[in-house]
């Protein structure tokens, strides 16, 4: 995917001044910030102001790129060649922290992220940003797939939520009988050609007792009939059935939007989902909402992917101290409770869930920290964006093409993660 850096969008929080262009004693130090597009800007916005109250020594210059992760990806890792010192702080998907600490683009943080410090966040995060016994980042907000569903369309027809998929297509059948809606579907979720899309055929395929690549061995299981049979389910029951067939150009938000116009009945989406789906400013179904864990197929448990964002800091940027400030100030008790109140965001802080005014503002959440704990990690690699772009080209094939050969495409597919991982485990050694 083309990305180009004019996509970056420079927001100048507060002012700096220069005295006839040069520097006065007490001229705060610049420090940017790169960040993927936030669903609720205004509430990092409000932060930001909130630490150049508290650091007057220091402004933070906040750019802004575009909300997919695959599409960031392409801009961070196009503004790290070449040893570039022009970003300080930046903003890292679960999913890249053994990437960039790889070559050592991410600042090490071991000395400074104690271990004592780290024990105060939940350990899925602190083990994601783990690489070869280092620490690269430090967890902002955590993110697992949730089911959404319409409580007040499921009492009116004296329905439970439901547990496996199956259930949820006759559910979402015998509503859309009793509704007489067209323009309601049963499920929405993501399935464009994106890092999202790995997310969610990895949580059908968990759901169903497979894996893309069996955690005892390392091998890809992709191939094996309970991921084929998941994949196919996908395929045939969901794209352009259950869902619309638009949903396989429809990232987090376009998914969402659905959902919250009243169009569909069940919606995967992250934690963030919830606030504004019980927002009457954005939603038509504020309060009518209800959210547990996603189904499973039949005879298997349920499974959801972790997500979530760190920050990181450059190698090559010049300002570590008052970046690490900045994190610091980020990732604190006070900032994450901000982030969950203000934009529904999953602290990462476990110390956030026991606080008085989040159980009570987000009664949800507290019910959730056993499934943030289980929730299951994408292969973490050094290569992972390879192992990815792979995923991403094959499950898009599979479910966009009515006739896809499921079995041979992930046959394919397999073959060539393989060789990824083979690099993956020479790079490392
Ligand atoms: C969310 C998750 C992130 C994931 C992305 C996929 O932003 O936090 O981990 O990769 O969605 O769309």
């Amino acid at each position: 995917m083309r990305t180009s850096l004019t996509a970056i969008t420079i927001l100048v929080l507060g002012s700096f001044s220069l005295v006839g262009g040069l520097a006065s004693a007490d001229e705060p130090t610049n420090i940017v910030f790169l960040s993927w597009k936030a669903s609720q800007p205004q509430v990092w916005k409000g932060l930001i102001r909130k630490f150049h109250r508290e650091n007057p020594d220091v402004r933070v210059k906040l750019q802004v790129g575009p909300h997919s992760s695959t599409e960031y990806h392409a801009i961070v890792t196009q503004r790290f060649k070449n040893k570039d010192a022009s970003v300080d702080v930046f903003f890292m998907d679960v999913i890249w922290p053994p990437e960039f600490a790889n070559p050592g683009r991410v600042l090490d943080l071991t000395p400074s992220f104690t271990r004592q410090q780290q024990a105060e966040f939940l350990p899925g995060p602190i083990a994601a940003n783990t690489y070869r016994d280092r620490i690269y980042g430090v967890p902002c907000y955590l993110a697992a797939g949730l089911f959404y569903y319409r409580n007040d369309l499921l009492r009116k027809y004296d329905l439970e939520p439901p547990r496996t998929w199956s259930k949820m297509l006759s559910q979402g059948k015998a509503i859309l009988k009793g509704e007489n809606d067209p323009g309601l579907y049963i499920y929405s979720g993501q399935f464009k050609q994106y890092e999202g899309l790995v997310c969610n055929m990895m949580e059908f395929i968990w759901s169903n007792g497979g894996a893309v690549i069996d955690s005892q061995t390392g091998k890809p299981t992709l191939a094996e009939p309970p991921a084929v049979r998941a994949v196919s389910f996908v395929r045939n029951k969901i794209i352009g059935k259950a869902a619309p067939r638009g949903v396989i150009n429809y990232e987090e938000p376009e998914s969402l939007d659905l959902f919250i116009q009243g169009k569909a009945i069940f919606h995967r989406n992250w934690p963030y989902a919830w606030s504004i789906a019980n927002n009457p400013r954005k939603s038509r179904i504020a309060g009518k909402v209800g959210v547990g864990s996603l189904p499973a197929f039949s005879g298997h448990t349920p499974a959801s992917a972790l997500g979530g964002w760190q920050f990181g800091i450059n190698r090559w940027s010049r300002h570590h101290q008052e970046a690490w400030r900045f994190i610091q100030f980020m990732t604190s008790h006070q900032s994450q409770k901000t982030l969950a109140l203000g934009a529904g965001l999953a602290p990462t802080r476990m110390s956030v869930y026991q606080d008085p005014e989040v159980q009570e503002g987000m009664p949800h959440l507290k019910a959730f920290l056993p499934a943030f704990e289980r929730a299951r990690p994408r292969p973490p690699s050094p290569v992972y964006p390879m192992i990815s772009q792979e995923l991403q080209r094959f499950f898009s094939r599979a479910i966009v093409e009515r006739k896809s050969d499921v079995p041979a495409l992930a046959k394919a597919a397999s073959k060539r993660i393989q060789r990824f991982l083979k690099l993956g485990a020479m790079i490392q050694k």
